[in-house]
């Protein structure tokens, strides 16, 4: 996650995830500090200097956690919520209907609880930039405050901003903007000039259909072309080993044999809808060109 890449040992001030097998924890490894368990105590004191991926043991030996590298996909399960987020699937779809690659600079907003901007400024390392707005300055202080522990401040500019009402104070720059916004129809008109001469692309997130038609009308109306709505809903098949008893239809007893098999089948439950993303391209002129 970081932009200098991974580290190989765990350092004082570092975000680490613990996973066990009930799931997450994001911790930052400061003197004194630990983590309660009902099996006994971890110490951050015992992390430090140890290889990330160890398994770290409580002080009483009975249990153990994975003390992790953040990642975003691991930052997005364990972050602390301000707002709403977006998970991985619908991230990694965003990303390329963005046609993110190395490089790229992109606008967002909001910036919220900073799920998506960890993953965008990991996509575009190392030399794009992210420019991310919210209107909350809270928000704001706290997305900054983890972008500088995670290491990604030389890749993401997080400030407070209204974007319906001033846009972004990028222009003639990116060529990708991301919306997940109650209103996004009042930014798209805002957008062409943020956009750099030649070829860029919007997606925008939304939980409603009549959120995305009001967008589609300000998409169409400011010379977007290549319209397009997508839902992303992700399947998990669960793979197990189970014991199946077979009759032997080829004897006359009723002598039957087990067997263990590989299964595959949909997991019971399925995160349903959470959003549509609209998609669209935007094709600005160079005057040079005119
Ligand atoms: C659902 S959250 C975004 C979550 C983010 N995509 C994530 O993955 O963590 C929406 C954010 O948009 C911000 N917002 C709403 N209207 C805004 C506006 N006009 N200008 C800037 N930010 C705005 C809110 O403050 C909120 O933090």
């Amino acid at each position: 996650m970081n932009s200098k890449g991974y580290k190989s040992k765990i350092k004082l001030n570092d975000t680490v995830i613990l996973s066990d097998q009930d799931g997450l924890q994001s911790i930052t490894v400061q003197p004194g500090e630990s983590v309660q368990s009902r099996n006994g105590v971890f110490l951050h004191s015992d992390m430090l200097g140890k290889e990330y991926g160890s398994k770290m043991w409580s002080n009483k030996g009975k249990t153990y956690r994975w003390a992790l590298h953040p990642t975003p996909e691991l930052w997005t399960l364990s972050l602390p919520h301000r707002t709403q987020i977006l998970y991985t699937p619908n991230i990694s779809l965003i990303t390329s209907l963005l046609e993110l690659i190395p490089g790229t600079s992109v606008c967002e907003s909001g910036t919220g609880s900073g799920s998506l901007s960890h993953a965008i400024a990991r996509t575009i390392a190392p030399t794009g930039h992210l420019y991310t707005y919210d209107f909350h300055a809270e928000r704001v202080q706290q997305a900054n405050d983890e972008f500088t522990a995670h290491g990604l401040s030389e890749l993401v500019t997080c400030q407070c901003r209204d974007v319906c009402r001033e846009g972004f104070n990028v222009e003639n720059y990116v060529t990708a903007i991301f919306l997940d916004l109650p209103n996004p129809w009042e930014v798209i008109p805002h957008c062409p000039k943020s956009f750099s001469p030649g070829y860029s692309r919007i997606v925008s997130f939304s939980p409603c259909v009549e959120q995305i038609q009001k967008s589609c009308i300000a998409l169409r109306e400011s010379g977007f072309i290549d319209i397009q709505m997508h839902e992303c809903l992700s399947q998990q098949l669960q793979v197990s080993s189970c014991r199946i008893t077979e009759a032997r239809l080829d004897e006359s007893t009723d002598k039957r044999e087990e067997r263990h098999v590989l299964s595959v089948v949909p997991r019971l439950c399925m995160p349903s809808h959470t959003g549509y993303l609209l998609s669209a391209s935007y094709i600005k002129c160079n005057v040079h060109d005119l």
